[in-house]
């Protein structure tokens, strides 16, 4: 038994301009270290990755200061669309789901797909259906419907800033956290590595869009002989660069540690599609990284079972 672990969590990555004052920085790293502090809990009582990983996303789909649960931004009809995946680095087995409406916890619905489907992904109407055959219940509309995002949408209809073209994106990804998105990823005291990305998405977003969050490879993944990594940022751009499998990819064929795969990843996602967002990487000997080209990205972690690190 190897008595280190390490936990990583994101809250999105963005400008962030909206945390400008002292008391709203505070409400978001202390969400962020309260979280954490739950995964060290069940990573130091010897309790599995993949349980803290989805622990600790399900505690962030539930805090609404975030973009993934009830927290989620609304698409171009006003309506709230989740997509959430998880993944085991012990066999790659894999859960995810897409286009899911009405569930408080995505990330619990792929958590069944994986454990219980002998499918990987499923999406809209027929992950609605297998929520339904598991007993997951459904909440209403207004558990999403919070001040702030009907607000947020309100502003995003009336400029028209729906997703046309990348040049409109990156104009308008500086905004605020349009492109928010939770992940966590682990190493357990046993070596496992796990990862767990959830999100609402792109605010107005088109009807039926999906992003990198529930894709395998892209949004997240994990594989204990490489590493565990979720992504958050402009979906589009991660989906193209298969940015979590590239990241990986870099440490089992050239030995980088995750802050370097990490690095690579980053400036990957750049030099190939002038990509926005970021990354947590946690290698196979616990290492954590993370790295974003935006302003901030909110994110914290428990190195090897160190101190608790938060920040922006
Ligand atoms: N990264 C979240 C999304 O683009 O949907």
């Amino acid at each position: 038994l190897d008595t280190q672990y390490s936990l990583m969590v994101h809250g999105g990555a963005g400008a962030l301009d909206h945390l400008k004052s002292a008391k709203d920085q505070v409400r978001y790293l202390e969400s962020i270290r309260v979280i954490l502090e739950y995964g060290r809990d069940i990573l130091s009582r010897c309790g599995s990755a993949l349980e803290a990983v989805e622990s600790c996303a399900s505690l962030l789909e539930d805090e609404p200061l975030f973009n993934a649960g009830c927290g989620s931004v609304l698409n171009e009809d006003g309506k709230v669309e989740m997509d959430a995946a998880i993944m085991d680095g012990r066999d790659l087995s894999a859960g995810s789901v897409a286009g899911v409406h009405n569930i408080a916890n995505p990330i619990l619905l792929a958590r069944l797909v994986m454990a219980r489907s002998e499918h990987v992904m499923l999406i809209g109407e027929g992950a609605m259906r297998f929520a339904e055959h598991c007993g997951m219940e459904r909440v209403p509309d207004q558990y999403f419907f919070t001040e702030e995002r009907i607000k947020q949408f309100n502003e995003a209809h009336a400029k028209g800033d729906i997703v046309l073209d990348h040049d409109d994106v990156v104009a308008h990804f500086e905004d605020g956290q349009k492109y928010g998105t939770i992940g966590a990823i682990a190493r357990d005291v046993y070596g496992n590595l796990a990862a767990a990305t959830s999100t609402g998405g792109i605010v107005n977003k088109r009807m039926g869009r999906v992003g990198d969050s529930p894709i395998i490879g892209a949004g997240v993944f994990a594989d204990n002989e490489t590493c565990a990594v979720s992504a958050t940022g402009y979906g589009e751009d991660f989906l193209r660069t298969v940015l979590s499998k590239t990241v990986a990819d870099v440490i089992e064929f050239q030995s980088y540690n995750a802050d370097r795969a990490a690095r690579h990843g980053i400036d990957y996602l750049v030099r190939k599609v002038k990509g926005r967002g970021g990354i947590i990487v946690i290698d196979q000997a616990g290492n954590c990284a993370g790295r974003f080209t935006t302003k901030k990205m909110i994110h914290g972690w428990i190195e090897n079972g160190g101190d608790t690190v938060c920040t922006f």
